[in-house]
């Protein structure tokens, strides 16, 4: 093991909804609260972050990393449309504030899959004035919190809505075929499919009476690629509204990016899924300052599409491969894709984790992605940063608190912190001096 360079972003990454607890003006907590939810568990108090992030950023300091990134909560900032709340846009502040006093450099994400629920009446992730509504969310986030902030991540893996909407369709296809296989494993954020499908209707009148239609368009609601021009203009008029503010701070967006492999025959559809995962969100990036990578697993493509992980993988707690060579794979392909087109933008992973309750497995993951992410930077790849998923073991989603990725555990009875090996196992990496 050696250290990274100087000047290099250690960390680990969260998000609000999963992390802060009580975050009520938001669709997920809605959708967590339903009679007819897909959710395994609600949200509730998370992790309690909202009131702990000192802690945990200390805890994370101890440790040696430098950097955090995680997610401003914009159904907090927005409740209601137009109307922006002083007292969490203090709350944010103070955070900011508190990393700066520590030198932990902080990577802000403004929309991590959740949003406010006026944003979801109005028409959501498919929604002609959503780019209008976002752009003025990051105009704020920039004029009153951009001086803390050297780096934003507009959206979370941007390509997610089109990845769930991909897998929903091979659902029904297999549903119809009435084959036995299990999808849930292959999309990266944790769904429950299975559940969604039935009481279909009771959830359609459920979903009228809370955000006006029967079929709300969240952002990771199956969108399909000619749809998804909301979310990359939302991300265009995001940077263009920060730019205007404070040119100095660094704006990109991150795309959840498999290692997609061929089998045999599954050439093409491999090229298809990849122009699907990464390609068409070239235009949005061009103009960008770095490109947020996440990435957790491969996929394996063959004839018929993508395929179920070799018999004698080791699968995680979501259900797909553990591979953390996936990483290397992912970092030379999309460098030689922007070097192919002359563009000179460098990487940051900001997501990169397992979900296991064996943390010497982490350990080993860990190993192996970094060693991975050291050999694409010695062939020439520009990767400036490192965020691990996550800090703390938190609300995945459909899954609820089932999942840990967390460097550190957390008692959701008594909110104790307990942090894993693992946590000092990615400090040991850390650069000797800190960034700020
Ligand atoms: C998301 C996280 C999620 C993680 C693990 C990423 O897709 O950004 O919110 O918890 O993967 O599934």
């Amino acid at each position: 093991m050696t250290k990274f360079e100087e000047g290099f972003y250690l960390g680990a990454s969260t998000s609000a909804h999963q992390t802060e607890g009580d975050n009520t003006k938001c669709d997920y907590y809605l959708m967590e609260n339903m009679e007819h939810s897909e959710f395994s568990e609600k949200s509730g108090k998370a992790v309690d972050h909202y009131n702990r992030y000192k802690e945990d950023i200390l805890l994370l300091k101890e440790a040696g990393l430098n950097s955090y990134r995680f997610s401003i909560e914009w159904a907090r900032i927005e409740p209601e449309e137009g109307v922006f709340d002083e007292k969490e846009i203090q709350h944010y502040r103070d955070e900011l504030t508190f990393m700066k006093e520590n030198g932990i450099v902080p990577v802000v994400t403004l929309m991590h899959f959740t949003s406010p629920v006026w944003l979801i009446k109005k028409g959501g992730w498919t929604g002609k004035d959503t780019p209008f509504y976002f752009q003025r969310y990051a105009r704020v986030i920039a004029e009153r919190l951009g001086d803390l902030i050297p780096l934003i991540v507009t959206i979370n893996e941007a390509n997610m809505g089109v990845q769930v909407g991909a897998i929903a369709e091979r659902y029904r296809k297999l549903m119809m075929q009435n084959q036995e296989k299990n999808v849930e494993g292959s999309v990266q954020v944790g769904m429950n499919f299975n559940s969604m499908l039935e009481n279909m209707k009771a959830k359609g009148m459920e979903n009228y009476a809370l955000f006006g239609t029967p079929d709300p368009k969240t952002f990771v609601s199956g969108r399909k690629e000619e749809e998804e021009e909301t979310v990359i203009l939302s991300h265009i008029e995001a940077r263009e509204a920060i730019k205007a503010e404070r040119p100095e701070i660094k704006v990109g967006l991150s795309l959840s990016l498999h290692d997609i492999q061929a089998a045999e025959g599954g050439e093409e559809k491999a090229k298809d899924e990849w122009r699907k995962e990464f390609l068409i969100y070239l235009k949005a990036i061009e103009k960008d300052d770095f490109i947020g990578v996440q990435n957790y697993a491969r996929s394996i493509i063959g004839k018929d599409g993508i395929m179920n992980p070799p018999a004698s993988a080791s699968l995680t707690q979501m259900g797909y491969e553990n591979y953390p060579e996936a990483l290397y794979n992912v970092l030379k392909r999309v460098d030689r894709e922007l070097k192919e087109r002359n563009l000179d933008i460098p990487l940051y992973v900001t997501e990169n984790g397992i979900a296991t309750s064996d943390d010497e497995e982490r350990v080993v993951f860990i190993e192996k992605a970094l060693s991975g992410l050291k050999r694409a930077k010695d062939e020439g790849v520009d990767v400036r940063g490192y965020f691990h998923w996550s800090l703390l073991d938190n609300f995945e989603w459909q899954k609820g608190f089932s999942m840990t990725f967390g460097l550190i555990a957390v008692d959701r009875v008594t909110m104790k912190r307990y942090p894993k090996p693992s946590l000092k196992y990615l400090g040991s990496y850390a650069p000797i001096k800190r960034n700020v």
